[in-house]
């Protein structure tokens, strides 16, 4: 099938091109836009990623250039309009699972760099400061960590806190799980988890029920001196009282691996650029914040993971197999 492939970045294109597969793909380093849509022309199928734009115009031009297939790279679909998908007859796939525990490890990562200050301290040895001042963690062990979304990453996070640090894990999910129960998570209420946990980790998509479901109610309802970490998606979390939380000191460190406002931020070289979003600017003042830029899932073993699924998603598609990665209307009403 010919693909053409939108966002492709050289460390994605690599993990393609290892594989033996006969689709003809077409790498463009331009994100999918309005703008860009077009040059789908002449492919049955188009690839991206999590920040390239799936709105009903990018959909509809999609389709009148002959398209017929999204082929996302990604497990997070938020972005697509499905609507558009629908009134298109536009096929949409995804890599629902390609590693959890990438997610999982990264959100560890910058849960412990925030709590043990790793980011500042690395700093200060490297500008030949060696006091120790202003460092102070805390142990996890013993703590009490909330897990917001226990699917397949919330529940490989939940088994290293409860069974690595030996954490009290307690987690919020409307469809809780059996895995999470039998390593002793402890399932209640968002209200009750707000309450009593010393470390919040966000895991759950983001769809219209979990957009800013982290607002200016919910800070006022945790512990003093939070801890939140988010590998999910920047929307689930309102920037501006989380910024508001980091102020007051009611939230004492915040680790995050997605920005509300990451489309026209992340993934690209903007070091010779003035930056224009202010409430990331804000955030970047704070020394007990920590963001990286969409990378949790950078590992060696995941987009060898991801390269495998798209290509045998494109597959099924190709040979009019039925594929258990396509996302239809009914699987997002099941939602
Ligand atoms: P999953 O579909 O396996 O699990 C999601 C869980 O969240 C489910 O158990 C679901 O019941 C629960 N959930 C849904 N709405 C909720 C709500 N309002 N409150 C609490 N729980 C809720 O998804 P998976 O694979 O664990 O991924 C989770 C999210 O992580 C993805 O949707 C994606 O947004 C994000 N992600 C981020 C990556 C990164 O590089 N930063 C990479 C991959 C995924």
């Amino acid at each position: 099938m010919k693909v053409a492939f939108f966002s492709a970045k050289p460390y994605e294109r690599e993990a393609f091109e290892a594989l033996d597969h006969d689709h003809e793909i077409t790498y463009l380093e331009e994100r999918l836009t309005e703008t860009t849509a077009h040059r789908c022309q002449g492919h049955r199928a188009v690839s991206v990623f999590t920040n390239d734009i799936l709105d009903a115009t990018v959909i509809h031009t999609l389709a009148r250039e002959g398209c017929e297939v999204i082929a996302l790279r990604c497990a997070g679909c938020n972005h697509v309009d499905f609507d558009a998908a629908d009134e298109t007859g536009m096929r949409v796939v995804h890599v629902p699972a390609y590693s959890p525990h990438a997610v999982a490890e990264h959100a560890v990562a910058l849960m412990m760099a925030v709590i043990r200050h790793v980011h500042r301290a690395a700093d200060r040895v490297r500008n030949g400061n060696y006091a120790l001042h202003g460092l102070t963690g805390f142990d996890v062990v013993g703590k009490t960590v909330g897990v917001i979304g226990t699917g397949r990453i919330g529940t490989a996070f939940a088994r290293i806190l409860g069974q690595g640090f030996r954490a009290r894990v307690i987690a919020h999910d409307p469809a809780p799980n059996r895995a999470c129960r039998e390593m002793g998570v402890e399932y209640t209420s968002l209200g009750s988890l707000l309450d009593q946990s010393d470390i919040i980790a966000l895991h759950c998509p983001l769809t219209e029920q979990s957009h800013h479901l982290i607002d200016a109610e919910a800070i006022a309802a945790m512990k003093p001196g939070v801890v939140l970490v988010n590998t999910a998606r920047g929307g689930v979390i309102d920037t501006l009282a989380v910024i508001d939380g980091l102020k007051s000191g009611r939230v004492g460190a915040l680790a995050i691996d997605v920005y509300e406002h990451e489309g026209p931020l992340f993934f690209e070289d903007r070091s010779d650029e003035i930056l224009k979003d202010d409430t990331f600017a804000r955030l970047l003042t704070f020394h007990n914040v920590l963001i990286t830029g969409h990378q949790a899932f950078l590992t060696h073993d995941a987009l060898e993971q991801i390269a495998r699924q798209t290509v045998a998603n494109l597959t099924c598609i190709e040979t009019g197999a039925a594929c258990e990665r396509e996302i239809t209307p009914a699987d997002l009403q099941a939602d």
